[in-house]
Order: structure tokens, then C-alpha cells, then sequence
């Protein structure tokens, strides 16, 4: 089978690494890619938004399946387009992925169909939301309704931060996504992110792990697209897991069905283990990056079947996939001054050597430089994964191949999967 791979992130390099390795995959062309995705598969340099020519590069290849990895191609509409044009598609439709393009969308759907998660209050003006605040405790939760690429959500320990924030939002900082912003009690507990495919009817769970989301080590500074994760990651307990598949997963799939858009893809759910149980956070239409690094790392199934039951609506016929036993962890290396401001084009050096057992190391926000070298864009740029037989040692394994990297302008946290061996 001919696969068309969407997205040139740290997500899509691992989803190409593990397609690659299925024995049904005849060609894999990736667009645009990156780098790293070059080096074992054809890119093509077509926007993942640009709907038309994506649709004409799957036409041209003859591709049996067409994997989207980024939520900016869902909201666009590439996958409506796919499915006019008769071609599989693994990724949800436009309409059901407003679960995570809308976050006042999804807020009002846990309403009507009785999904836990925080208390909020859906803001179209700066004085309404400043109003609004009055609503809550801090830490104040406060999220732009549409896509920022990870930096629409900000956690501000007082009034004022929080205003500004809102004051921001409004000012046009996310562009049309920060038109509402929806202000949203601050859960405490641990967080985790869970997995599960559907193909419109069936869904089966697809593994789990934890990110980080702050900039810094200790959960300190900005929110983030992720700075790392580990997986398997022990807030996952049997009891928890069943909670979530019967509270959020199950409930998700049959509501968005039943409002005439079903789910074919992934869904993505970020929620908050509390003393009462799940509470999302957030739902997200793809896999997670770079949760997706980490799975893909323990999923010892191929995952090609999987990804083709879902755009054919066959995820019944397959059993449930099999995880290996170890660990994996990924450190995210972004350069300096993300999620703000942050130069691109330096240089990373470095890359071209063995990392030695169990590394992997995946291109995030890379690209071509002169004479063979590859240069950082401005913000998270390599993700270096490892497995390892417990999570001590995955971690050993990935923090000994950073340490490897030559890139001065990079920075990475240090505390990856923190969480577990504290316990
Ligand atoms: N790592 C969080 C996300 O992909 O949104």
C-alpha cells in the first residue's frame, strides 16, 4: 500500500518511523516533512492546510491511506476532502474535531452529554471575561477557544496576570482563535493523556502517557506544546484508565456521533486524575506530540492496520494492540526563548552519530541547511527518545544522547518523568 503521511513535526518523524516498519507499506510520501523524515521516506514541500494539492498528492500516488498529523489540516477540512475524493483517511472530518479546534465547543458538549471537567464561562469581550474571574480562585485558567499551537493556555497565579492574559487574547496575540476565551476553574490533580481510536462506531484505547507541559524543570514557567513525556506513566491505574474510557472516551465518541459527525482517528484525551475521579481538560483530534514519540516506541503491534480500521470503519476486526515492556521517555530540545520569541536557523551538530541502545532521535521543527547541516526553527526542535527496561533507565539512555547534541542555542529540561520515580 502507497501511505501519505500529513505534518512535518516530532509527531509525524515517529508515526513514519513506525509506518515505515510495517511490511504492508509499500511507499511512504510525507508533506511536507522535514529532515529527519526525508532521510526514510519522500517528502513533498505542500502545506498541510493547502487541501487541494495534499488531495492531488494523494491522487498522484495512489495512496491506499492518508494519515493526518496535525490539528491545523482537521480544522481545514482535509480529511472532508479525502473523503469526497473516495480516498481512507485516518483523521476526523472538520465537524468532529471543533473537539478540539473549539474549546467553548467542547465545553458546552461534556454539558449536554454529561462529560466531567471543570467549571467555566465562554467570554466574547475583554470586560466580560475580566468580570468573569470574579467566578473563580486562582490560579486562573485561561484559554483561547481556537487553535495557538499549544501557547493558547495560560495559568496565571493572580488578577492581574490574568487580566493581562485576557487583555492579550483580545489584543489579537492568537489571532482569530483568541475572538472568545473561556475561563475555566483550575483542576487540581495529576495529569495524564490517553489515547483511543474510533473508526465512527468501535473504539478501542491506544495507550497513555504523561507530558510536561511547562517550559522549565519543576513545573515552572509558560505553558508549552510539551517538553517531554514518558510512557507507560503509573497515574495510569487499571481503575483510572476505566473511569476515563467509560466517563470521557466512550461518551465522546457516541455524543459526537450522535450530533451527525462520527469520529475516524485518534482522540486525544488530556485530563486531570482528582481526588473525584477524571476531569478533561482538553480534547485534541490527533495524537500528541510528542506523546505520539513515546508510543510509538512501545507499540509493538504494526500500526498500519490499526490506522486503516479506523478510515474504514473495520476497528471491530482487530484485536487490541500490544504494548512492549519497557519504558520510553522523550526530552523535547527547543531553542532558547520558546514558547515566546525565538531565533531560528542555528545550527545543530551532531546528529549524524550513533546514539547508542535504545535511542531514537526524531526531527521536530528542523530543516535543511547549506552543506548537509541541519538548522533548529524557533521553537521545539528535536525530540530524543529512548527505551530502556524501567523508566530510570530509558531516562539515563535519553538524557546520555542530549548530551551528545551539539547545539548551544537549544535548551531542554532536565526532570523528565520526575513524577514517577518521585513516588
Ligand atoms: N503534548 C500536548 C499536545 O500535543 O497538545
Amino acid at each position: 500500500m502507497n501511505i501519505l503521511l500529513v505534518g512535518s513535526g516530532g509527531r509525524e518523524h515517529a508515526l513514519a518511523w513506525k509506518i515505515k516498519q510495517s511490511p504492508l507499506v509499500r511507499r511512504l510520501v510525507c508533506a511536507p516533512g522535514n529532515p529527519g523524515m526525508a532521510a526514510i521516506a519522500e517528502t513533498f514541500d505542500i502545506k498541510p492546510t493547502d487541501v487541494a494539492r495534499q488531495v492531488e498528492l494523494a491522487r498522484q500516488i495512489g495512496a491506499g491511506l492518508v494519515v493526518i498529523g496535525p490539528e491545523v489540516a482537521i480544522e481545514a477540512g482535509l480529511a472532508d476532502a479525502l473523503e469526497e475524493a473516495g480516498i481512507p483517511c485516518f483523521g476526523p472530518t472538520a465537524a468532529a474535531g471543533r473537539l478540539e479546534s473549539s474549546k467553548a465547543f467542547t465545553k458546552a458538549f461534556c454539558d449536554r452529554h454529561h462529560l466531567p471537567t471543570g467549571a467555566y464561562r465562554i467570554c466574547g469581550e475583554a470586560a466580560e471575561a475580566k468580570a468573569a474571574l470574579a467566578h473563580f480562585a486562582p490560579p486562573y485558567v485561561i484559554k483561547a477557544d481556537g487553535l495557538a499551537a499549544g501557547k493558547g493556555v495560560v495559568i496565571a497565579p493572580d488578577r492581574a496576570e490574568a487580566e493581562a492574559a485576557i487583555d492579550d487574547a483580545f489584543g489579537g496575540r492568537f489571532g482569530a482563535a483568541g475572538a472568545q476565551v473561556v475561563i475555566e476553574e483550575y483542576l487540581e490533580g495529576e495529569i495524564g493523556s490517553l489515547f483511543a481510536l474510533c473508526d465512527g462506531k468501535t473504539s478501542k484505547l491506544f495507550g497513555w502517557a504523561q507530558d510536561h507541559k511547562r517550559a522549565f524543570d519543576g513545573d515552572q514557567g509558560p505553558n508549552t506544546g510539551g517538553m517531554g513525556t514518558y510512557s507507560p506513566a503509573p497515574v495510569f491505574t487499571l481503575d483510572l484508565i476505566d473511569q476515563i474510557d467509560h466517563q470521557l472516551v466512550r461518551p465522546a465518541f457516541k455524543g459526537i456521533a450522535g450530533d451527525g459527525a462520527p469520529y475516524r482517528g485518534v482522540l486525544f484525551v488530556e485530563l486531570m486524575a482528582t481526588s473525584h475521579g477524571p476531569r478533561l481538560v482538553e480534547f485534541n483530534a490527533r495524537f500528541g506530540d510528542p506523546e505520539c514519540q513515546v508510543l510509538m516506541l512501545r507499540l509493538e503491534s504494526d500500526l498500519v492496520p490499526y490506522l486503516m480500521a479506523c478510515a474504514t470503519g473495520r476497528l471491530h476486526e482487530l484485536p487490541d494492540p500490544k504494548w512492549r515492556d519497557d519504558d520510553a521517555v522523550c526530552v523535547v530540545l527547543a531553542t532558547e526563548g520558546y514558547p515566546g520569541p525565538a531565533k531560528a536557523g542555528s545550527v545543530i551538530g551532531g546528529l549524524d552519530r550513533d546514539f547508542g541502545e535504545g535511542v531514537v532521535v526524531f526531527h521536530a521543527g528542523t530543516s535543511a541547511g547549506p552543506a548537509g547541516t541541519v538548522l533548529a526553527g524557533a521553537g521545539r526542535a528535536l525530540n530524543v527518545c529512548a527505551t530502556g527496561g524501567d523508566l530510570a533507565e530509558a531516562r539515563e539512555r535519553a538524557y546520555g544522547a542530549v548530551a551528545l547534541i551539539d547545539w548551544p542555542e537549544g535548551f531542554h529540561r532536565t526532570d523528565i518523568g520526575w513524577r514517577a520515580l518521585a513516588r
